[in-house]
């Protein structure tokens, strides 16, 4: 196993930042894709954004398997990713995100996505999303552009739920 990066909780800057484009994939992009992978899986959690670990560039991991019921892990890692098509058919799901633990909220989304990425090859590649998946690529591409998912919500619910981690942090529960 790598060297795990630490996961940046609320409401550090860096998460309201805008990552930047990766020109190419480098051996250290990839080295940066399997610690982000092993950090995800570590936490444990099925979507992982650069900005979450520190670094603005556009990067992100995921894997929906269910790896506790032995099914293989099938990770996805996306450099620069896109939505080209959105669905007009919207979708609501409960969310929760590695930077702000263990507080959850419905979202609303565009239910279907087309996404345009790089895969970890440096090859060009395209996704669609429905479902979970659609939501997590969401939430992970909001990420990359400074958004939480706590800011879909209204300013009653987001800061309730910013105090509350704040305790936690104070309690040392995180
Ligand atoms: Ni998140």
């Amino acid at each position: 196993m790598t060297q795990l990066y630490d996961i940046i909780k609320v409401p550090d800057a860096v998460l309201k930042e805008t990552a930047h484009a990766v020109e190419t994939i480098t051996p250290d992009i990839q080295k940066q894709m399997d610690r982000m992978l092993d950090t995800m899986y570590d936490a444990p959690g099925i979507g992982l954004a650069a900005n979450q670990v520190g670094l603005l560039n556009r990067v992100l991991v995921m894997d929906l398997s269910r790896r506790d019921e032995e099914e293989e892990a099938a990770p996805i890692f996306m450099v620069n990713p896109e939505i080209i098509h959105e669905s007009e058919e919207m979708s609501i799901m409960e969310e929760g995100c590695l930077s702000i633990p263990q507080q959850y909220a419905d979202v609303e989304r565009p239910a279907i996505v087309r996404v345009k990425y790089i895969d970890y090859d440096g090859k060009q590649a395209e996704l669609e999303a429905t479902g979970l998946l659609s939501h997590c690529v969401q939430h992970e591409i909001d990420h990359l552009n400074g958004t939480l998912f706590i800011d879909y919500l209204s300013s009653l619910k987001r800061n309730m739920i910013l105090r509350k981690v704040e305790k936690m942090k104070k309690q040392n529960i995180l």
